[in-house]
């Protein structure tokens, strides 16, 4: 009985319609090319190529979607055979013709499968691409020589190195389709492979791709540039050149050794890390797993950075969009950064003229606090301020209707205090954007003591529908991210004064992939910042704690930044000066003296490594205080806010790569220099999760 019902959720079931074999991939949610996928293709092609009265076949996914990737679990191991390529083999093996017939996604080995058939058909709104070189790795079917043999070199190296997705009808005019069709597919395919009775027409056997050299080298460097000299996209470069300087099968052999040696790398394994990662981050908890709130309608207090950012996102996510300000004059100037926003779009061709319409038509502004009752939800964006924030929730709570889901964009404030000033705290919640809103994926979704299930899953619901990355965070301190980035920035401090200049530290973290060191970030967001929470802190820090006062006398000589010329680094017309001028050196010499430290300089790996453990040890500290649900979250967290190079999978999966008794053993070593108040976390939970 059991074995029965095993049989029949085959991955791969066929059918006989009019001599033509249907061969139907069932492996949902994406019919992911897994082995028993992969087992079920070949016994399939067995069937046509050994049955006389079947004069074709044709490939279709069952469900939502043909195939729209492989099966990334299989890939940390040896791959079993049917491997991919074998598949294809079989397919261009057998004597009659295999139509696929795409609809939904074909990535991937998906998209290898298809260029493997004999003609390819698709559903209009079918996405078409091969993502490998987004997870570390290439493509290792055939892509990298079928495609250009198509699409031509350098429009198939745009793909195949950045992983880009196009849709039916671009790839209908590359002829990397034949069909488009608006409906029925199936019958269509049926009828193609119908006609094509009798004849095989491989891409293999198709002549190579030839290409002005200009164009090429022209595509290989804006490729480069893009993908930040990665080793996947180099090789994605080279494979594809061999479609044109090597023989068929001899390219496609170099292909595949590619793309083995790329699948067990390092930062294959990081990419794949990141990619589970991000999938696992938006799943919520089971006491939260509840319907959401339906949210049609946003009303944002605080027009500024955030205010303004927010509202393109939500405009951009189709939501109708209320602007609530203080006063007029600053109303009218957010007002008119959004609606400048969409012009820029408009000038730079990104966005079409009617689009930007109706996202501006969909845009209130008021100073009149009744209008809030018209929304679903309100986010609160305005000063960092408890005293603020307190005073305007009161006033939200007088005005929103009930149900409304109330949010608050706070970096560091207690999101409790801030749900006592309402009648509703279990409406309030935090949602943390970051900057600037309209651009940056993370979405720290903050839980307060009081906040309603449904309230947590509709701001988790939200963060999707303006297509962030929402990440559900507890209520403490910085929540995930600026907590970790305040220890990790705190550390950097300290070897500022142990012998480092900033340029060591911020080149030694650049080499390790951050778009930018701690200091030129800090330059760029401005000192003062920083510089005002500290002095408010003053009087609860414990004095025995190590306390780097450089930020404070650079602060102090107005040197706060960027936008006053200077602060770490000196500015000339806006361009950063390569090293700290004698200014910032003479005041982190003294700051050395003071402390009676020596100063010797600092190996770049062994900045690395301080930076990255004292995010590792607040990670595992946060973990352990049930900040972050899991330990992944906090690598999602790191990589889509702060910049943390994907490759290197996040600082938990940094971790995970290190010996774990050299981990401690430095561990101990930068408490004793980091003195008191640095508390020294178990990795266990961290490394075992
Ligand atoms: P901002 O100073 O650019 O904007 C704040 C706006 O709030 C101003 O336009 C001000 O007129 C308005 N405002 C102040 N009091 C008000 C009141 N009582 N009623 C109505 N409007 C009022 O500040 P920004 O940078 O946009 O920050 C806002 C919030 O977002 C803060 O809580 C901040 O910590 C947080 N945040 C800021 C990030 C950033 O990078 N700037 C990143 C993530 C969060």
């Amino acid at each position: 009985m059991e074995m029965n019902l095993h049989k029949n959720q085959s991955a791969v079931r066929t059918e006989v319609i009019n001599h033509i074999l249907l061969i139907e991939i069932n492996n949902p949610p994406i019919n992911a090319g897994s082995l028993a996928v992969r087992s079920g293709l070949r016994d399939a092609i067995a069937q046509l190529a050994g049955a006389p009265d079947l004069h074709a076949g044709v490939i279709i996914g069952g469900g939502a979607t043909f195939m729209a990737g492989s099966d990334l679990r299989e890939f940390g191991q040896p791959l079993q055979e049917p491997q991919l390529p074998s598949v294809i083999a079989a397919i261009e093996a057998c004597s009659k013709p295999v139509v696929a017939a795409l609809h939904g996604a074909a990535l991937g080995g998906g998209l290898e499968l298809a260029l493997g058939c004999d003609a390819r058909i698709a559903l209009a709104g079918t996405v078409l691409g091969l993502p490998e070189v987004t997870l570390g790795i290439i493509p290792g079917a055939g892509g990298t020589q079928r495609l250009p043999r198509r699409a031509g070199l350098a429009r198939s190296l745009q793909m195949v190195c950045s992983g880009e997705r196009i849709k039916a009808d671009e790839a209908k005019a590359l002829r990397l389709l034949d069909q488009v069709v608006a409906s029925d597919l199936q019958q269509h395919a049926l009828a193609l492979a119908a006609s094509l009775t009798g004849r095989k027409c491989r891409i293999r056997d198709e002549s190579p791709p030839t290409e002005d050299a200009a164009l090429l080298a022209q595509a290989a460097q804006a490729a480069l540039r893009a993908g930040k000299g990665r080793p996947a996209v180099l090789a994605a470069i080279e494979a594809v050149r061999d479609a044109a300087r090597l023989p068929f099968d001899e390219a496609l052999a170099r292909e595949r050794a590619v793309f083995q040696q790329l699948r067990v790398s390092t930062e294959a394994a990081a990419l794949r890390h990141q990619f589970f990662a991000e999938r696992d981050a938006v799943r919520l908890p089971a006491d939260v797993k509840t319907p959401a709130r339906q949210i049609r309608s946003v009303a944002i207090i605080g027009a500024g950075t955030m205010g303004t950012g927010i509202a393109i996102a939500a405009l951009d996510a189709g939501l109708s969009v209320l602007l609530l300000e203080q006063d007029a004059a600053a109303l009218q100037r957010g007002q008119e950064r959004v609606v400048a926003h969409y012009q820029s779009r408009v000038a730079q061709g990104k966005l079409q003229a009617s689009a930007a319409a109706s996202n501006e038509a969909r845009l209130q502004a008021s100073t009149d606090w009744s209008a809030l009752a018209q929304a679903d939800l309100v986010i609160e964006a305005v000063f960092e301020e408890m005293a603020v924030k307190l005073e305007v929730f009161r006033k939200i709570d007088a005005h929103a209707r009930a149900g409304a889901v109330l949010a608050t964009n706070t970096s560091y404030l207690d999101v409790n205090a801030i749900a006592s000033a309402t009648q509703r705290p279990q409406d309030v919640l935090g949602l943390h954007f970051f900057s600037p809103a309209n651009v940056m994926k993370l979405l720290e979704v903050v839980r307060g003591a009081q906040t309603a299930p449904d309230v947590l899953a509709t701001g988790m619901a939200v963060g999707k529908l303006l297509r962030k990355m929402p990440v559900l965070c507890g209520n403490a301190f910085g929540f995930i991210g600026n907590r970790i980035y305040n220890a990790y920035r705190k550390q950097c401090e300290f070897m500022l004064e142990d012998g480092a200049w900033p340029e060591d530290v911020d080149r030694a973290l650049e080499a390790f992939g951050f778009a930018m060191g701690p200091f030129t970030v800090a330059d760029l967001s401005g000192l003062d910042i920083a510089w005002r929470m500290r002095r408010a802190a003053t009087a609860t820090r414990d004095p025995r704690e190590r306390y780097v006062a450089i930020l404070d006398g650079l602060c102090e000589q107005g040197r706060l930044g960027r936008k006053a010329g200077a602060g770490y680094y000196s500015y000339t017309d806006g361009k950063k000066s390569p090293v700290s001028d004698a200014t910032v050196r003479q005041l982190i010499g003294a700051a050395s003296d003071k402390r009676g430290i020596r100063r010797a300089a600092l190996a770049a790996e062994a900045i690395q490594r301080r930076a990255l453990l004292a995010m590792v040890n607040e990670a595992a500290l946060l973990l352990a205080d049930g900040v972050a649900q899991r330990a992944s979250d906090i690598d999602v967290v790191l990589v889509q806010g702060y910049g943390f190079p994907r490759w290197q999978g996040g600082p938990v999966f940094w971790a995970r790569q290190q010996d774990r008794a050299a981990l401690e053993h430095e561990l101990q070593q930068l408490a004793l220099s980091a003195g008191h108040g640095f508390t020294v976390a178990d990795l266990s939970p961290l490394l075992n999760a």
